[in-house]
């Protein structure tokens, strides 16, 4: 039969005193004291009702102006045990805990009493501390046990996530670290003919995109809008008017669905996509992100707490060296691609490109910086000498040489981040990850090294909706809020926001 709970009132108290007799034969609670307790303004005493019939009880008190509150006591009739009523209890007991404004709740239980503990442990609570000989006249000691006051955790929350920060529309669907669906749709040819992301087209492009790609993750995944319990979006860094159009579709979908909203890094979420291919992130780690928009590395402890930026490119991203180069060269735009072409079968040791950032001096300041305008201007000058004397040079040779000199440095730097901080394992994102000589070199390095090396497959590398999604989950399944509705898109978010 069902289990109902309902408040304690004076009326309730013989019955209560029945229970707690039989439940704690040495130490009861004399009639007085549970008298006053369900009295007073400080407190909240439930009961599990069976029927018309006492299957348990427990009590809160939570003082006005405190953040703390105390679970003073709960019982379970002994032949009721096992059904899961002390869940039911605590449940109340902390989600009034959590509308009472109390951050954190304390509790004691006797050190015998295992199976209260294991209870307690499932609703986070931790042992702080112990009481010696404070239960009597057994003289058995408290432990002192305390909990952060968190939401309902949904272990498994199905999110969708939005994202339009650059160029790629994408939605993405996710349950809790697994992926359900990946739908991007990218604006890339309309930029093409002017050699790098024209922002306006971009955003329009978002808008006629945005309707069409989440239909089909929808589809992909075979789920409708009521099957999501959430919604994620990119809300930084990127573009600002490409991103105002996917947080203002994400807002209005939670609005109109009534499905809580969670602002997302767009970082972070290049990191979180390693969770949807290997079910879980392994930290820490060192992430060397890397496209058209961005070249960062980030020291990542712990994914939603701690996320370092140690150092990012100064003037342009690896992918735009890539893009800027290629156009140099004659060659089409996107130019990683066209790059990793030409260069194949060419010599990379042909002409001896700057590596920006990497002299002793700049090692001190920069040490985790990057800089490719030098590079990219090294390049023009070397194509612009040749040709003004007329030499025959070869595309090839200058794209490897080119190729080389910045995968040197982004390996090198990588390396050098995991070595001083102690941390075995380097993470690629972004699309120039594509790029076949980076993905030689660090799996090179990484081997020397004893790093392990991880690439998502290129689906999640590049800008995508998934990793916003499953970057939404971990935060659901941490117990995190949602956000308000009052968060904006912001184009230089920092790293050390993940959820706005
Ligand atoms: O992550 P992504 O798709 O998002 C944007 O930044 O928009 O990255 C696109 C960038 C472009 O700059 C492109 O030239 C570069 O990634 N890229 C490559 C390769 N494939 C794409 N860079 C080097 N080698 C490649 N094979
Ligand atoms: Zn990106």
């Amino acid at each position: 039969m069902e289990i109902k709970i309902i408040e304690a009132t004076l009326l309730d108290l013989p019955e209560i005193m029945k229970l707690e007799v039989a439940s704690f034969a040495n130490d009861a609670w004399p009639e007085e004291t549970f008298h006053s307790e369900l009295e007073a303004k400080h407190t909240y005493y439930i009961l599990a009702l069976q029927g018309e019939e006492l299957v348990g009880y427990a009590g809160l008190s939570k003082l006005a102006g405190s953040d703390q509150a105390d679970i003073q006591t709960i019982a379970v009739r002994e032949d009721k045990r096992g059904l899961g009523i002390g869940r039911k209890l605590m449940d109340a007991l902390t989600l009034e805990a959590r509308n009472r404004g109390a951050k954190e709740i304390f509790l004691e239980v006797r050190a015998d009493n295992s199976i209260a503990q294991k209870l307690y442990k499932v609703f986070g609570f931790k042992q702080i501390g112990t009481r010696k000989k404070y239960y009597q006249p057994d003289g058995v000691d408290a432990f002192i046990m305390k909990t952060d006051v968190i939401r309902k955790v949904n272990s498994e929350p199905v999110v969708l996530g939005i994202e339009t920060s650059c160029d790629e529309t994408g939605v993405g669907i996710v349950r809790g670290n697994q992926l359900l669906a990946n739908v991007i749709s990218s604006s890339m040819d309309k930029h093409a003919i002017f050699g790098g992301v024209v922002p306006e087209i971009a955003a329009r492009a978002h808008l006629e995109a945005l309707t069409p790609v989440l239909n089909e993750a929808l589809a992909k995944a075979q789920l409708t809008l009521d099957d999501i319990d959430a919604i994620a979006v990119t809300n930084g860094p990127g573009l600002a008017g490409a991103l105002m159009v996917g947080v203002g579709a994400a807002k209005a979908l939670s609005v109109a669905t009534g499905k809580p909203i969670y602002a997302v890094n767009h970082l972070v979420g290049h990191v979180g996509a390693d969770i949807l291919d290997r079910g879980e992130l392994y930290t820490p780690t060192i992430a060397l992100l890397v496209s058209g928009g961005h070249t960062s590395l980030l020291l990542v402890r712990d994914l939603l707490n701690d996320v370092v930026l140690l150092g990012e490119t100064i003037d342009d991203a690896a992918g735009e060296a890539f893009d800027k180069v290629s156009r140099v060269l004659g060659l089409s735009y996107p130019g990683g691609p066209e790059i990793d072409r030409v260069a194949k079968d060419a010599n990379p040791a042909a002409i001896r490109f700057p590596r920006g950032l990497t002299l002793p001096k700049d090692m001190d300041k920069h040490r985790y910086d990057f800089s490719f305008s030098g590079l990219k201007t090294a390049v023009a000058r070397h194509v612009e000498l040749a040709e003004s004397k007329g030499e025959e040079f070869s595309i090839g040779d200058v794209a490897a040489s080119f190729r080389e000199a910045v995968v040197d440095v982004l390996v090198k730097k990588a390396i050098n981040a995991c070595k001083d901080f102690d941390v075995p394992r380097l993470l690629l994102g972004g699309g120039v990850v594509a790029n076949a000589r980076l993905r030689e070199v660090a799996k090179e390095q990484c081997e020397a090294n004893g790093i392990e090396l991880r690439i998502p497959p290129f689906s999640l590398c590049t800008d995508n909706g998934a990793m916003i999604a499953a970057i939404g989950a971990q935060l659901i399944m941490a117990g995190r809020a949602p956000s308000t509705l009052d968060f904006s898109a912001e184009s230089t978010l920092p790293v050390t926001s993940v959820q706005s």
